[in-house]
């Protein structure tokens, strides 16, 4: 029912919305371009305060053309309906995670492979390296759209209402929130739970209701989603770092005349360097606050969990060749930042 209605309420706000604003500014009435970014996260995240200074500077160089607007909070939907939003045109950005993106185009499983990266400072380097990335986000031309800039969402570990996870066994036919992503289903079938994948919006509510035993995510999940007020055990098993990325309308990239797309695209720059500043210090305070709302954090040994779900790698680089040079690059990255210990 949540969905219906949140469904009707994105549908009546685009509708709602011409492409156009007016703008009535010394009495001459000019028409602007909507510009409509949506992401799934609050208005004090990272991911918006990214938001707002890309839109601050597009508005700054071409505010007399556009008027750029940032919906927070699943408002025009859930990712996976903001992706097909994006596709469409119906929005022209919105903030997906690497998960979900892998169901529109398997290029993306690579990101989503539990213990990739050896290290925060591998995840990053190898984020950053264009001639990685470039060919990955630009894969999903024919299906509408492009990826513009990766963003921070930290490492992903589970976290339990009754009990902590010490051990891969620890795990055990519980049931266990996930993105909606295969690898993620596959990876909870290796470590012996049950995947419930579900939209981000609808945790909270599967957890209160006991639906779901745990689920798994980054620290913030835990204070800005409110996750932590119901599950009290968050231990470190760090199984995957996986990026959200800012995804664009392909039509609407291609159409942006040069001088403009180079505004557009040092946005995207300005937008990835504000929220990994950002992200850097929320991800802190999270830890810091979830400990006051009484979530005890643990430190199993993440190479216990890495064993078990270590056949998932090979699955998907067999099934998925063209996957197998982009990871042998990432090792390049992993030998050269090398894990570092643990989260504590
Ligand atoms: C993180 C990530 C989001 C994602 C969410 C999830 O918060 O930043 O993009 O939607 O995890 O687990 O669904």
């Amino acid at each position: 029912m949540k969905k219906f209605i949140r469904a009707i309420f994105a549908l009546l706000l685009i509708i709602s919305f011409s492409s156009c604003s007016s703008n009535k500014a010394k009495g001459e009435q000019t028409e602007k371009i909507i510009v409509r970014v949506g992401h799934n996260q609050s208005q004090n995240h990272p991911t918006h305060l990214g938001l707002l200074e890309f839109e601050k500077y597009v508005e700054e160089k071409l505010g007399d053309k556009y008027d750029v607007q940032v919906y927070p909070s699943e408002l025009l939907g859930s990712q996976t309906d903001m992706v097909q939003l994006t596709q469409t045109g119906a929005i022209n950005f919105c903030v997906a995670s690497n998960a979900i993106l892998e169901t529109f185009d398997d290029v993306y499983e690579i990101f989503n492979l539990p213990y990739l990266f050896a290290s925060e400072k591998s995840y990053h380097h190898v984020m950053d390296d264009k001639s990685l990335t470039n060919p990955i986000f630009n894969a999903t031309e024919k299906s509408g759209f492009v990826a513009v800039t990766w963003l921070d969402a930290g490492s992903r570990s589970f976290y339990t209402k009754d009990k902590p996870i010490e051990k891969p066994e620890d795990l055990k036919g519980l049931k266990i929130r996930v993105q909606q992503s295969p690898t993620n289903v596959r990876m909870m079938d290796l470590l012996g739970a049950s995947a419930s994948p579900m939209g981000f919006g609808e945790v909270y509510t599967a957890l209160q209701s006991g639906i779901i035993d745990g689920a798994e995510n980054n620290e913030m999940s835990l204070t800005d989603n409110g996750h932590g007020e119901i599950c009290k055990y968050y231990s470190y098993d760090m199984h995957q770092m996986v990026p959200d990325i800012l995804i664009a309308n392909i039509d609407f990239m291609e159409n942006l005349p040069a001088n403009e797309r180079k505004v557009f695209e040092k946005g995207f720059e300005i937008l990835n360097k504000k929220q990994r500043e950002e992200w850097a210090k929320a991800v802190k305070k999270a830890k810091k606050s979830a400990e006051e709302m009484g979530v005890k954090f643990n430190y199993p040994n993440p190479s216990d969990f890495a064993a078990v779900v270590a056949p998932l790698t090979e699955e998907v680089l067999n099934k998925n060749k063209k996957l197998r040079p982009v990871y042998e690059k990432i090792q390049v990255y992993n030998k050269e930042y090398p894990a570092q210990g643990g989260a504590k």
